[in-house]
């Protein structure tokens, strides 16, 4: 169901949830201190209580009044990415947080979206968590029509067309001292390249900080394959420039433009399922930098079955 801002606004401060454009993907949206509303959203998303949500603010000061002290380079990055596609994750004043909110962590994940319409209801509402609009382990929403695939028609909505980038925001945790990635997202590790050279990469295998990252997540119901087929019959994910034996072929975008290629990702996953295609290939030959990397992340935990 379709609501304007000022509705939004209303009916999150009275305690219901409302989807939210991004410019990463779409957000279930609840007050951060509305303890009922927040357990809600874990219960429609069927998320794991042990996964923690982000808090996002329309105002940098915002979210001082939350935090323990001034980590570096705060402001730097503050100013530098937000509004943008950018999570940090900080120290907070325990009482100031909701427990459920951060899954009873000493920390929680800030973010300044950069999205007009969402701007406008924060600027109302105060602090919101919202994690991605999907059921847990789907892969997140990019419009509103993957918002009701998986929720119906009840649940309201915001409606902000596609979102631009199509992929969720890249996450940084400080901890002693350093900055580390803890998810790759749509700002690739190059872009904190000119303002500290401390960042660490997520390891895929290694046990990581963030606990989002444990669970099966962004998949299709179809099995997917990080491989092309030897078959004619298959159906195959790749790029527009490339010729495929299989007949059927489904286009990622260009080996150029890595950008539209994120952006058209989730639907391009979610429209397997749609059209009932129970296994796909997919060609994985493309750069290892920039977006690349986190286009590749996300294909190779799409194609996890567990
Ligand atoms: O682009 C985005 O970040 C989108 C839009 C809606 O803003 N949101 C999003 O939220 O992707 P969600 O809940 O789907 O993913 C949040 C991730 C999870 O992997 C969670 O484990 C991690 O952030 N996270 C949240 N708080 C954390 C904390 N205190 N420590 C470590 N990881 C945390
Ligand atoms: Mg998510």
């Amino acid at each position: 169901m379709f609501v304007s801002e000022r509705e939004a606004a209303l009916a999150l401060s009275s305690g219901d949830l409302v989807a939210l454009p991004t410019e990463t993907v779409y957000g279930i949206a609840a007050k951060f201190d509305d303890e009922n509303a927040v357990n809600n959203i874990f219960l429609l998303k069927k998320r794991p209580q042990s996964n923690p949500l982000i808090i996002h603010v329309s105002d940098v000061q915002d979210i001082f009044p939350l935090i323990e002290g001034r980590p570096d380079y705060l402001e730097t990055l503050a100013t530098k990415f937000w509004p943008g596609p950018l999570t940090l994750i900080l120290p907070i004043i325990p009482h100031a947080v909701p427990a459920n909110v951060r899954a009873c962590l000493p920390t929680a994940a800030f973010r300044i979206p950069n999205h007009p319409k969402t701007l406008n209801i924060l600027s109302k509402t105060g602090p919101l968590v919202m994690p991605s609009a999907n059921l847990s382990g789907k892969p997140s929403a990019t419009c509103p029509k993957h918002i009701q695939d998986d929720f119906g028609n009840t649940l309201k909505i915001v409606d902000g067309g596609h979102t631009n980038l199509g992929i969720e925001s890249t996450i940084l945790y400080y901890h002693k001292g350093l900055w580390k990635i803890l998810r790759r997202g749509a700002l690739p590790k190059e872009a904190f390249q000119d303002y500290f050279s401390h960042t660490q990469e997520p390891s895929m295998t290694k046990k990581t900080l963030c606990p989002g990252t444990h669970y099966k997540h962004y998949s299709p119901k179809a099995t997917l394959h990080l491989n092309l087929p030897t078959k004619t019959t298959c159906t195959v994910l790749g790029f527009i420039e490339r010729q495929y034996p299989s007949h059927n072929v489904r286009f990622l975008g260009s080996e150029n433009t890595p950008k539209t290629v994120a952006k058209n990702l989730y639907n391009t996953l979610r429209k397997l399922d749609e059209d009932h295609i129970e296994e796909a290939f997919i060609d994985m030959h493309f750069p290892k930098t920039g977006l690349w990397e986190t286009i590749r992340e996300r294909l190779v935990r799409a194609s996890q079955k567990i």
